[in-house]
């Protein structure tokens, strides 16, 4: 038996029920893995809720972690016991062991600590996919990113002024725009107190953006249309806030003949051949320390029921992890 965290019915943060699982031996394609850290994601909060279904009830929260693989199944060539190994995969993370599809799995880098690669590897490819798949940000573009403090949000802005680009972010207090700036961000807008569209037109001199990537959903739209250029791009790739309900296309057309995507990092990286290259692309830029990767919160496994707190509560900045 191992300590686990588990959903039996969805709810608020205490229906995390922390408590002892079998985990079973890997079977065809799977690896087993102790795990050293595992990652706390928005989307967490999201099946704890309800608001995305699980597959199953009673389901392990988590999709993101790092650790040692302790057995193989049959038919896995690419991995061997004792290897480094970091993922994103189904539910399943919040454990202090795991089996998962060795599929979904890369090697872990000597450099990357378990903790490290817990904080990083679905929010870093989740920058990596929306900067160089979703929008190709190139030197030069203005780019706008909601809650740059955020997870996803400190990885973005310091990997958007590697490539050269003017980074522009939102926060929801001076202590997170501080951060923010001292990870990437050459302007950051006080978006509770300060009028965004208004303060982006100043900014860029009423040239606008290039691409708005939007992870607080239903407060900052349609707000953010108006920060896009002509024949621009929304990326709308979370909901922090709560969900956009309603979706007029017609207003693409009035706000500048606009694209628009609502993109997500299981389609990105679907294929193994996706997954391997965003990793690797992950890995260079920390590894050269273009990105560093801030695990600003570290809770054990059974504080669980904190950690979804404090995210929920717009209590944390950048990477969250839990440890057995
Ligand atoms: N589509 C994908 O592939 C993908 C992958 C990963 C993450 N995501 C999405 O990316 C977003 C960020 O994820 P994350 O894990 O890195 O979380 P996070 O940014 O660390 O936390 C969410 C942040 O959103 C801001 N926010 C604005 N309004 C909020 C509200 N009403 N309630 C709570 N927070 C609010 C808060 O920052 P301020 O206080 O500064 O406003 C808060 O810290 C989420 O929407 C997530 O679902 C999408």
């Amino acid at each position: 038996m191992v300590a686990a965290v588990r959903v039996h019915k969805t709810g608020g943060p205490e229906v995390l029920t922390y408590e002892e699982v079998e985990v079973a031996a890997p079977g065809q394609g799977q690896i087993r893995i102790r795990q050293g850290a595992s990652g706390v994601n928005y989307i967490d909060t999201y099946f704890r809720s309800g608001l995305y279904p699980a597959p199953s009830m009673p389901f392990i929260s988590g999709n993101e972690g790092a650790g040692e693989v302790t057995a193989v199944g049959q038919g896995v060539t690419d991995f061997k016991v004792g290897d480094r190994v970091a993922y994103v995969a189904p539910l399943g993370g919040y454990s202090a062991e795991r089996v998962l599809p060795a599929d979904r799995a890369v090697k872990l880098p000597a450099s990357i600590s378990y903790e490290q690669a817990a904080g990083m590897m679905l929010k870093g490819m989740t920058a990596e996919y929306l900067l160089q798949r979703t929008f190709k940000v190139e030197k030069g573009h203005n780019v706008l990113i909601h809650a740059a403090a955020g997870g996803v949000g400190l990885i973005l802005g310091q990997w958007a002024n590697h490539i050269g680009a003017n980074v522009i972010g939102t926060a929801g207090s001076k202590e997170k725009a501080d951060l923010a700036k001292a990870n990437g961000y050459h302007h950051v807008i006080l978006y509770r107190e300060e009028d965004f569209v208004a303060r982006v037109k100043d900014i860029t001199k009423g040239a606008l953006c290039e691409v708005v990537y939007d992870g607080v959903g239903a407060d900052t739209f349609p707000a953010s249309l108006d920060c896009i250029k002509p024949m621009g791009l929304f990326a709308s790739f979370g909901s922090a806030s709560g969900p956009i309900k309603q979706f007029d296309i017609n207003l693409l057309q009035t706000k500048g003949s606009l694209f628009a995507s609502r993109p997500t990092l299981n389609t990105y990286n679907a294929k193994r051949d996706a997954l391997v290259k965003s990793a690797a692309d992950l890995f260079k830029v920390v590894s050269s320390g273009a990105v560093k990767i801030p695990v600003n919160q570290k809770y054990s496994l059974k504080d669980a029921q904190k950690a979804h707190r404090d995210l929920e509560g717009r209590k944390t900045t950048g990477s969250t992890i839990l440890v057995p």
